[in-house]
C-alpha cells in the first residue's frame, strides 16, 4: 500500500496533516523536533471502530507507543480505551480521560504499588490486571485483600507461536516458547482455576499479545485462534469471563509495503472468534504503532556533509536517541528533504551525532543542506528517546485541522547539566 500519509504540496513541500512542515517556526521550535498529525490518528482509531460493526469491543490502545497528552486525549475522546504497562502509563491514561472500566494492565513486572493503583482507581478498579502468572496471580490476590478491593484479572496466554512464524524482528517476537511473557497455553485451565477458586479475584478474561509490526494476518489469526480455543474450554468449565483480548501488533508500511490494514487484523480476529462460538464476549485489542506510526515524522537538519572512504556521508541533528528503532531492530524508516526534491540531490548515507557507530539511518536521497523530515516516527520514537550524549529530550509538536495546537519545549541544555552535576 503506498504510503499517503506524509504528502507533498503543489509545491513540492513535504505536508503532515495539510500542514507544509517547511511552514512551522524553526526559529523558536529547533530541530531535532516530533511533529505529529493528531488528526490522522483519530481517523485511524475511528477506521478500527467501524470493523468491529457495533460488536462488543474495546480499542486499547497501547500506550507505550505514544505517551504524549494531546494524542492519548484525542484518542480517548475517539472512543480508545488504554493498554497500560507502568503506573507512569496508567496515570497518564486516567489524566487523560480513559476511564478506569477501559484500561488494561500488561505490564510484564508489576510492582506492589502499581498493582494497587489499579485496583483501586475508580469504582471497581481497572478493567483488568493481565497476569503473567501464577506467582503474579497470587501476589495480585493479597494486594487486593490488602487494599480491600476485588481484582478483575485476565490471564495473557503465551501461545506458543513458532519464531519464525511470527515472521517479525526477534526483538518484538513475544509469543514464542522462549519468551518472557505470559502463561504458557498448556498451562492456562490450572491457572484459571487456581483464580477462579481464590477469594476475591474475578477472573474476567483471556488475553494474548505475539508480537508487532505484523504484516500478514497468519501468525495474529493462529494465536487468536489458540486463545479463542481456550476461552470456549473455560466458559464450558463455568468460567465467567467477558472478554478476550487478541493484543495488538497491527503493522505499518515502513516503505517495503504493508498489505493488511489494521481493521483487516480485527475481522480476521472477529472470524474466529465468532467460530469459536464466543461472539458475545467483548472483542479487544491492543493497538499501538497501527494508531499513532504513521502520523509522525521528526524533522531534524543536515549539520554536515562529508565525503569519505568512497562514500558520501550526511550526518543530521538527530540521532540514536531520539529515534532508536532503526539501531535497535535495523528498522528502516525514509528519509525525505522537506523542501521539493531537486534533480541534483544525491545518495547519502545519514549518520546521527551520537557516538555510536550504529547512529546510522541508512542511505537516502537528499539534498547536501536544509532540513529532513524521518518519516513513520509517531510509534515508539520520543517514548523511547534517551539523553545520551548529554542531549536533552527533543520538542514535540501536535497539529490539528493542519495547524499547530499544541508544543512542548526542548530539554534544556542547561537543566540536563545542572541535573548531572547538582549531586
Ligand atoms: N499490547 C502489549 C501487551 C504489548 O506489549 C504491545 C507492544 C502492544 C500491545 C502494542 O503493539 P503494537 O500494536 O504497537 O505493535 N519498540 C518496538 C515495539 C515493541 C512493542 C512492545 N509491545 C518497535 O519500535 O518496533
Amino acid at each position: 500500500m503506498a504510503h499517503d500519509i506524509a504528502t507533498r504540496d503543489d509545491a513540492g513541500r513535504l505536508t503532515l496533516g495539510g500542514a507544509a512542515l517547511l511552514d512551522l517556526d524553526f526559529a523558536r521550535v529547533a530541530t531535532p523536533a516530533y511533529v505529529y498529525d493528531v488528526d490522522g490518528m483519530v481517523r485511524g482509531a475511528r477506521e478500527l471502530d467501524a470493523a468491529f460493526d457495533g460488536a462488543p469491543h474495546l480499542v486499547a490502545y497501547a500506550v507505550k507507543a505514544n505517551t504524549a497528552g494531546p494524542i492519548v486525549r484525542a484518542l480517548a475522546a475517539a472512543g480508545c480505551g488504554a493498554d497500560v504497562v507502568s503506573v507512569g502509563e496508567l496515570e497518564v491514561a486516567l489524566a487523560c480521560g480513559v476511564a478506569p472500566a477501559r484500561i488494561l494492565y500488561s505490564g510484564v513486572a508489576k510492582r506492589d504499588d502499581e498493582i494497587d493503583r489499579a485496583l483501586t482507581c475508580g469504582p471497581r478498579g481497572i478493567a483488568a490486571v493481565q497476569l503473567e502468572s501464577a506467582e503474579e496471580l497470587r501476589r495480585v490476590a493479597a494486594r487486593a485483600r490488602e487494599v480491600g478491593r476485588r481484582a478483575r484479572v485476565s490471564i495473557r496466554v503465551n501461545p506458543g507461536v513458532d519464531k519464525a512464524a511470527l515472521g517479525t524482528h526477534a526483538h518484538i517476537a513475544t509469543g514464542h516458547d522462549e519468551a518472557k511473557f505470559g502463561v504458557p497455553r498448556d498451562e492456562v485451565t490450572a491457572l484459571a482455576a487456581e483464580a477462579r477458586a481464590l477469594e476475591g479475584v474475578d477472573l474476567v478474561g483471556l488475553a494474548t499479545h505475539v508480537g508487532s509490526q505484523f504484516t500478514s494476518l497468519e501468525p495474529y489469526v493462529e494465536a487468536s485462534r489458540t486463545l479463542f480455543a481456550l476461552a470456549r474450554d473455560l466458559l464450558a468449565a463455568g468460567a465467567k469471563l467477558e472478554f478476550v483480548d487478541s493484543g495488538g501488533g497491527f503493522g505499518i508500511d515502513y516503505g517495503d509495503g504493508c498489505p493488511v490494514r489494521p481493521a483487516d487484523f480485527v475481522r480476521a480476529a472477529r472470524r474466529e472468534q465468532a467460530a469459536a462460538g464466543l461472539a458475545r464476549l467483548d472483542l479487544h485489542v491492543e493497538p499501538g504503532r497501527s494508531l499513532v506510526g504513521a502520523h509522525g515524522v521528526v524533522v531534524a537538519s543536515i549539520l554536515q556533509t562529508k565525503a569519505a572512504g568512497g562514500r558520501r556521508w550526511a550526518m543530521i541533528d538527530a540521532g540514536m536517541n531520539d529515534l532508536i528503532r532503526p539501531a535497535l531492530y535495523q528498522a528502516k524508516h525514509r528519509i525525505v528533504p522537506l523542501a521539493a526534491p531537486r534533480e541534483d540531490d544525491l545518495a547519502f548515507r545519514v549518520v546521527g551525532p551520537v557516538c555510536e557507530s550504529s547512529d546510522d539511518f541508512g542511505e537516502h536521497v537528499l539534498p547536501a543542506h536544509g532540513k529532513v523530515a524521518i518519516l513513520d516516527a509517531g510509534a515508539y520514537g520520543f517514548t523511547m528517546a534517551s539523553q545520551y550524549n548529554g542531549r536533552p529530550l527533543p520538542p514535540e509538536v501536535f497539529l490539528q485541522g493542519g495547524r499547530v495546537v499544541a508544543e512542548s519545549a526542548r530539554g534544556s541544555v542547561d537543566a540536563w547539566v545542572r541535573s548531572r552535576v547538582a549531586m
